[in-house]
Parts: C-alpha cells; sequence; structure tokens
C-alpha cells in the first residue's frame, strides 16, 4: 500500500474514534472526502450532516422490519431466513473504511467478511472513488463488441500481476461467470466433458458453475447432477490421482475452499496435481475469487505454490468494490486456442469500460510498493494476536478459517457479530467462520479487532 492510502485511512479511522461517542453516524460523516466539519456538532448540524449522506430515498425503508419484508417480497426470502439463522442481519448504511454501519441501528460493525475479495481495499476506497468519478467525466459502461484500450490496459496489468506467465484475459461480469468460461473453454480445447472439483468449493450459481461446486441440495434442485463431474476431497492426491483420467478435460480447484474454513494444502499439493493434469492431458483450474488480489499476501495464492495454472478466475475485488468487473486469465496454450475464433466470449457488462477503469487501479494499488508488505504485516500481527486460543487457525495471509470444538459455527458468528465483528460461518466446518479482514487495516485497526476476537472466542 502506498503511504499515501495508509495515511488518508488511518486518519479518517482516527477520526472516526475520536468523535463517534459524540454523534454516531451524523459525526462520521464529518470524516468523508468533501464533507463538513462536525467538530461542534449539535442536534441541528448532525441531522444536517446526516442527511448529507442519507439523502431523501436513503435507506429506501424506514426500518429493518419494512426492508426484510420488502426484500422477502420481491427478491428472496430465503436470503432474510439465512441471515437471520446466522444471527448476522446487517443492513449496509454507511460503510468506510473497514467497518460498515447498520442503516437503522447505527452500530458499527468490522467488516471480518470482506465479501471474499470485494472489499480487499476497504469500503468506498478513496483512490479507486476518485478514478471512476475521473473516467465518469467521459466513460460509461461501452461497447461490448468494440476494440476499448480500457479494456486493454486493464487487461494488460492483470497480465503483468501474474508476472508474464498468463498471458490472455477474458472478461466477465462475475465469478460464476467466469468460471462457466473456464470449463467452456476446457472443454472445447480438449474434447473432453469430465470435471473434477474440490468437496466444500463453490464456484458460482450458474449451471457449470453449481454443478461443480459441492451442494448436493443445488445438484439435485436444477438437474446438475452430471455423472463426468467429479468431486474429490481437497488436499488427497489418493483420490485425486483416481479421479483424473485420460477422459479429464479439466480439475477446478478453489484454492483455499472458503466454506471449510480455508484449508492448508501439503506443501507440493499444487504441483502434484498440476503434474497430474499434464500426464493425462488435462487442464489446470484455479478458482482465485477468494484468494486473489493481494488477499493471501501474493497478488495471486498460486503464486505461493511454484506452479502456473493453465487457467485462473477471479471477480469480487476487481472492480475494487464499487464496480462490476470480473475476469478469466489464460495461459499460453489455452489462451491460443480459445482465442482462435471471431468472439471467444461475449458479456456486456464483463469487462465494462469503467470497471476496467477501476480494474486498473485496484492492480496499480496492489502492486504498489509496500501493499503486499503491509498485508504480511498484518497477516502477521493476526497469527501473533490469535496465537493460544481454543481454536485452530486456517491462515493465507489475511484469508483465514477459525475453528473450534468448543463453540459451533452459528454461535461463534452471532456472539462475534454482538460483539462487532460481521463474518460468516465456515458452512462446511462444525465450528469456525470465515475471517477476512480487510487489507487496508491499520495496526490499530488490527489489534481493535483482535481484541474483540479474544474477549468473544478466548
Ligand atoms: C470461490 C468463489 N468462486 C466463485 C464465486 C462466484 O462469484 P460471483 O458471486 O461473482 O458469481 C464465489 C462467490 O462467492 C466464490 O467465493
Amino acid at each position: 500500500m502506498g503511504e499515501g492510502t495508509r495515511n488518508r485511512t488511518s486518519s479518517r479511522r482516527d477520526c472516526i474514534r475520536t468523535i463517534a461517542a459524540a454523534g454516531g453516524a451524523a459525526a462520521l460523516a464529518g470524516c468523508a472526502p468533501n464533507s463538513r466539519a462536525a467538530t461542534d456538532a449539535g442536534d441541528q448540524e448532525a441531522a444536517t450532516i446526516e442527511a448529507v449522506h442519507f439523502p431523501e430515498g436513503y435507506p429506501p425503508y424506514p426500518s429493518a422490519d419494512a426492508t426484510e419484508g420488502a426484500f422477502a417480497e420481491y427478491v428472496s426470502p430465503g436470503n432474510v431466513g439465512v441471515m437471520k439463522a446466522f444471527g448476522t442481519e446487517l443492513h449496509f448504511g454507511q460503510r468506510e473504511g473497514a467497518r460498515v454501519q447498520d442503516a437503522f441501528t447505527k452500530k458499527w460493525y468490522w467488516d471480518c467478511h470482506r465479501n471474499g475479495t470485494l472489499y480487499n481495499l476497504g469500503h468506498r476506497n478513496p483512490d479507486i472513488i476518485a478514478a471512476v468519478k475521473e473516467a465518469l467525466h467521459q466513460l460509461e459502461i461501452g461497447n461490448l463488441l468494440l476494440v476499448s484500450g480500457y479494456k486493454a490496459k486493464a487487461a494488460e496489468k492483470l497480465v503483468e500481476s501474474t508476472g508474464g506467465a498468463l498471458t490472455g484475459v477474458t472478461y466477465t461480469a462475475s465469478g460464476a461467470e467466469s468460471t462457466e468460461v473456464a470449463i467452456r473453454a476446457t472443454r472445447g480445447m480438449t474434447r473432453r466433458t469430465k470435471l473434477v472439483s474440490i468437496e466444500a468449493s463453490y464456484h458460482g450459481h450458474t449451471c457449470f458453475a453449481l454443478a461443480a461446486g459441492d451442494n448436493a441440495d443445488n445438484h439435485e434442485r436444477y438437474l446438475l447432477d452430471f455423472d463426468d463431474f467429479v468431486i474429490v476431497p481437497y488436499n488427497d492426491l489418493d483420490a485425486m490421482a483416481a479421479a483424473v483420467d485420460d477422459e479429464t478435460a479439466a480439475v477446478l480447484i478453489e484454492s483455499s475452499p472458503a466454506q471449510s474454513g480455508f484449508p492448508i494444502p501439503d506443501s507440493g499439493y499444487f504441483q502434484a496435481v498440476m503434474d497430474l493434469c499434464r500426464k493425462h492431458g488435462a487442464k489446470l483450474i484455479i478458482d482465485e475469487v477468494q484468494t486473489g488480489l493481494g488477499a493471501t499476501g501474493t497478488f495471486w495464492f498460486w503464486q505461493q505454490h511454484g506452479i502456473v495454472p493453465d487457467i485462473v478466475t477471479t471477480a469480487k475485488g476487481l472492480g475494487g468494490g464499487i464496480l462490476a468487473n470480473a475476469a478469466v486469465l489464460l495461459a499460453p496454450e489455452i489462451k491460443e486456442w480459445f482465442f482462435d475464433t471471431a468472439i471467444p466470449h461475449s458479456s456486456t457488462f464483463g469487462g465494462n469500460e469503467l470497471g476496467c477503469v477501476a480494474t486498473a487501479r485496484v492492480c496499480d494499488l496492489t502492486i504498489a510498493p509496500g501493499f503486499l508488505d503491509h498485508v504480511n504485516a498484518l497477516a502477521g500481527q493476526f497469527a501473533e494476536g490469535l496465537r493460544g486460543g481454543p481454536y485452530r487457525v486456517n491462515q493465507h495471509g489475511l484469508c483465514m478459517g477459525i475453528l473450534s470444538e468448543e463453540m459451533g459455527k452459528m454461535e461463534m458468528t452471532a456472539r462475534l457479530f454482538e460483539a462487532g465483528i460481521f463474518t460468516v460461518p465456515a458452512w462446511y466446518t462444525d465450528g469456525g467462520v470465515e475471517f477476512r479482514p480487510i487489507l487496508t487495516l491499520t495496526e490499530n485497526e488490527a489489534d481493535e479487532i483482535i481484541g474483540i476476537f479474544r474477549d468473544t472466542v478466548g
């Protein structure tokens, strides 16, 4: 992270700490760029400042109940039920840096869910907002068929992030769409249909993606229980060796499945899987939707494992948490095959020009001198701060699974929420949470989160 970014983040947070007690959301508004100082915020002033951040129509419903009722009616009753079951009924209101505020209770939470890599750079990152604001003077979505320098520039930076090992980029609008493209490309190139994927993995809610993910209910519900889609346990080379054969198009691995608490693979696991793929003429796809963009301390997780996959899928944080963008990164051989047609992929929102401006900025910020050092320093701080508790910590940089035999996953999630930390259960564990602090935390903020965690879980 550039010094400038760190300073801005920390000074805003200091401001938050100093005045939060005095004015809640209204006072916090004074920390935001271009807003009025909240130093002498009386009730009248506080109301005015709050109005700046919550103009008419924000939030759109007057209460949590009304919001949940409308959401259940028009969007998805299931999601409302899941959040109630987790004990994490959070309605994002203000968001700033590493924290989010409930729009109705006005309570602030440390965001340790991070939505995968979506908020790697924090909520409403000022550098991303500035880049997008500037671009809005001229750009919009762009045209899906036309050649665009904005798309090419972001792709060039993504190739650079791989050290030039992966040389082609296909844009998509989501992680699920990236999974579709990756599977489609490997099927086409190998003329095979068999896919081997990993237990407890998630790759999105489209057809190939759901079929490759580990969710028997969805396979059954949507008739996606394909005979040639095989699932094996993570980090189990015997099972992998038994599954991969000369019929296999690809092995698809969620680099470390978040839902099983970010398990640690044996050293040599990825190389051995790569060797198996090479032996059988299959392709290796690594899903880095959770672990990419610096979250594990390197730009990409696979870079820590001495391999170069054939395909890497990425999404979420590619638009810096402000815009949508997603991509599939291709190694030279599969790029050559996939690009050898008029339109290898088409996606109106995938690679949209504003999104690509954000992606280019995300790449710049992530490779800026000091950024990954900062991530690794934070990772060390969390490792140290969480040491000795009644739980096991799986850790890849700032992707952590905290697994307990003493506290169930739902209880841990709900207790942390009550204490001011938002995260979700690691679904395929008995006791455990996915724990993903934001990468731009200051040292003091990390200490605060560690303190809350230890007071709550042990
Ligand atoms: C590992 C992984 N792959 C793919 C996806 C799907 O991404 P999207 O929600 O953008 O379709 C997700 C989403 O959480 C994910 O965690």
